[in-house]
């Protein structure tokens, strides 16, 4: 499959697109906003193929748990609106074989799965290849749509925690760039600041693609919630200087024993520990993957070269052999508090109470 879109370039200082991730009606594609551009130019590319889909999702053009969700499901109607297929049979074939390349391209973030699978199952309940074409889009627009009231919800139970004066510090991103709008951590802390209370974030860099640096920190000054820039190695620093009233991150997929997030984020986890301060992971039940334990998990390994090169310009020996893992697992034991649209759950988490619990 050839990798083909049409780009639209929407200029710094205009109006940001509404959403991360959204199905255009109008040119039938994913529109979406490349996140490797992010901070200096916001841009929406328009993806109408399959092909083009992986590589933006591999390449973190579009990126974040829940927005991977609804990359996986608009992936699958994608492909039933492109598929010549002309018997039900052979375009459910079609549909569960791109379903299964998209659920490749990035093993640890348990949504992409989950949104294609979503999708898949919806087909089932469809009486032609109309039908299926129908449904797919259908379902993964309503993924699309909850993603959003879910986050507002998971936002407001978070929210609670915070205190007037808090700085919270987070890692990677989990705002609304990782989601389709409004976050997840960063959700917990919007929701906060809208509900009257004055809140600081401390935004770690995230080596090696700076995805707080870049993503987060863009994020909250756009919304003119206050943000302090560090690198990754400087969490201890400030948490034993007694900076941070709480971690807030997100996660990638919430096993029995563990929680998959950024990597890095499992030392931060233990400097919290050390320091008294609460450890949050604020996570969509979509993320809860309870079926599994942590070693069952495969974690995403990533490309030396984003550790060779930084910018485009090298940092490294090119031969330097290079371990660069995208995610690190937190035992629940270092968690406070895991925070969903259903409530704040709090040890021992028991799967029937996040995911019915209201
Ligand atoms: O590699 P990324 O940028 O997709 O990693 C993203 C994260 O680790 C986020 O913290 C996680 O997906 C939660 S997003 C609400």
């Amino acid at each position: 499959m050839r990798p083909g879109c049409l780009i639209l370039t929407v200029t710094k200082g205009s109006e940001i697109p509404l959403r991360t991730i959204d199905w255009n009606d109008e040119f039938e594609t994913i529109s979406m906003i490349d996140q490797t551009l992010l901070p200096a130019e916001v841009r929406t590319i328009e993806c109408d193929n399959i092909g083009f889909l992986c590589e933006a999702i591999l390449s973190l053009r579009i990126r974040g748990a829940p927005a991977l969700g609804a990359a996986g499901g608009f992936g699958v109607a994608l492909a039933a609106i492109k598929s010549r297929a002309d018997s039900m049979e052979a375009l459910l074939d079609d549909l569960r074989k791109v379903g299964d390349i998209i659920r490749s391209t990035r093993p640890t973030a348990v949504n992409l799965a989950w949104g294609v699978d979503r999708v898949l199952d919806a087909a089932r309940d469809a009486y032609d290849t109309d039908g299926i074409r129908r449904i797919v889009l259908q379902e993964a627009k309503a993924i699309a749509d909850e993603d959003v009231k879910l986050n507002k919800r998971l936002g407001a139970h978070g929210g609670e925690l915070l205190h007037d004066g808090d700085t919270v510090l987070t890692h990677c991103n989990a705002g609304r760039m990782a989601c389709v709008d409004w976050g997840t951590a960063l959700g917990v802390v919007r929701s906060a600041v809208e509900a009257g209370k004055e809140i600081k974030v401390i935004a770690c860099e995230t080596r090696p693609l700076n995805q707080g640096g870049r993503i987060t920190t863009w994020e909250l000054v756009e919304d003119k919630i206050p943000v302090t820039l560090i690198t990754d190695s400087m969490s201890g620093h400030v948490m034993r200087r007694q900076m941070v009233d709480c971690v807030i991150v997100g996660a990638d997929r919430i096993t029995q024993d563990a929680v998959f997030n950024k990597i890095g984020t499992y030392t931060h986890s233990l400097v919290a520990k050390e320091h008294n301060v609460p450890f949050y992971v604020a996570a969509p039940v979509s993320t809860f993957d309870f079926e599994r334990m942590e070693d069952e998990v495969e974690i995403e390994l990533r490309d030396g070269g984003e550790l060779r090169f930084m910018a485009g310009k090298q940092i490294a020996p090119l031969d330097v052999e290079v371990y660069n893992p995208a995610f690190d697992a937190t035992p629940m034991e270092n968690v406070t508090a895991i925070i969903t649209e259903n409530g704040v759950f709090r040890p021992p988490f028991l799967l029937d109470e996040v995911k019915y619990k209201m």
